[in-house]
């Protein structure tokens, strides 16, 4: 054959792109057990962090055995025991879009915009003095561009803000983003939840929040220019902090005086 042929040309063309394809292949399949568990890492972190456990000289893995990891049934509000589902190999995400692990929201209750939630969630209770200190639930639901998730941590009065934190969205950077920000963030730490009487009342305003007065305590500050995705925050923290989410349990641990 000759040293310069059209063939040759081909068949160097076709031989490099096999070879870059199955190396591109094996790459993805070979990596993708250590993003899965880089991504359950980052998940404790942020439940970490929300919960103001977070060391960065602490490995995660390591702090995270503080964290007390529960399934509960969201509609009864109790705990579902680990022989029924087991919280380590629970897929949350999977459930909620598994027709048998989920349910149909009404469009007139479905504040977060899902469409439909898991029947059972992972849940996170942290002890202090043998007491619960906090709990850490997740939250989930649309922005203006995507769907957040997040966790949102309560304090042992099982309504007070501890912190809220998303680990993953798609909202613009420097707008949506902003929810992000820790000067933000940090606006919900002591908001309650609810009134006296129990009724949800936590909202992010448009504008400043309330310094003071009646209902001080329920109000966030909105985010300027980012009006639908803060207000997509509030609406899905409502939603999951509701009667349709986390309310009956946190009213049960609140009964049993956690
Ligand atoms: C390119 C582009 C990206 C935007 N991204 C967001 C966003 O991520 N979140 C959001 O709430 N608004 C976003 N907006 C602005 C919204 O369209 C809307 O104007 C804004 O939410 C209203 O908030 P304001 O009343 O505080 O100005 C974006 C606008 C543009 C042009």
């Amino acid at each position: 054959m000759a040293r310069e042929s059209l063939i040759k040309t081909y068949v160097v063309a076709v031989g490099l792109a096999v070879a870059c394809s199955l190396l591109v292949a094996g790459a993805a399949i070979g990596l993708r057990p250590l993003q899965e568990e880089n991504k359950v890492i980052d998940r404790k972190k942020n439940i970490l962090v929300v919960a103001g456990l977070h060391d960065a000289a602490v490995p995660v893995v390591e702090a995270f055995q503080q964290v007390e990891v529960r399934i509960v049934d969201i509609e009864t509000g109790e705990f579902v025991s680990e022989d029924k589902i087991d919280p380590a190999t629970f897929d949350q995400r999977a459930a909620a879009k598994d027709p048998n692990m989920s349910v149909r929201i009404p469009a007139e209750k479905d504040r977060a915009g899902i469409g439909r939630r898991e029947k059972y969630a992972l849940v996170y209770l942290v002890q202090k003095d043998g007491q619960l200190d906090q709990v850490v639930l997740p939250i989930v639901g649309k922005g203006l561009w995507s769907t957040m998730y997040g966790f949102l941590a309560v304090g042992d009065d099982l309504n007070t803000v501890r912190g809220i934190t998303f680990y993953e969205h798609a909202e613009t950077p420097g707008l949506g983003g902003e929810i992000d920000n820790p000067l933000w963030k940090d606006k919900w730490t002591g908001k309650k939840l609810y009134d006296d009487q129990g009724t949800y009342k936590l909202e992010v305003v448009k504008g400043a929040a309330a310094q003071s007065g009646p209902g001080a305590e329920h109000q966030i500050d909105g985010i300027s220019g980012a009006t639908l995705t803060a207000n997509g925050v509030s609406y899905s923290v409502a939603y999951w902090m509701g009667a349709d989410g986390f309310k009956n349990l946190l009213e049960r641990l609140k009964a049993e005086g956690a």
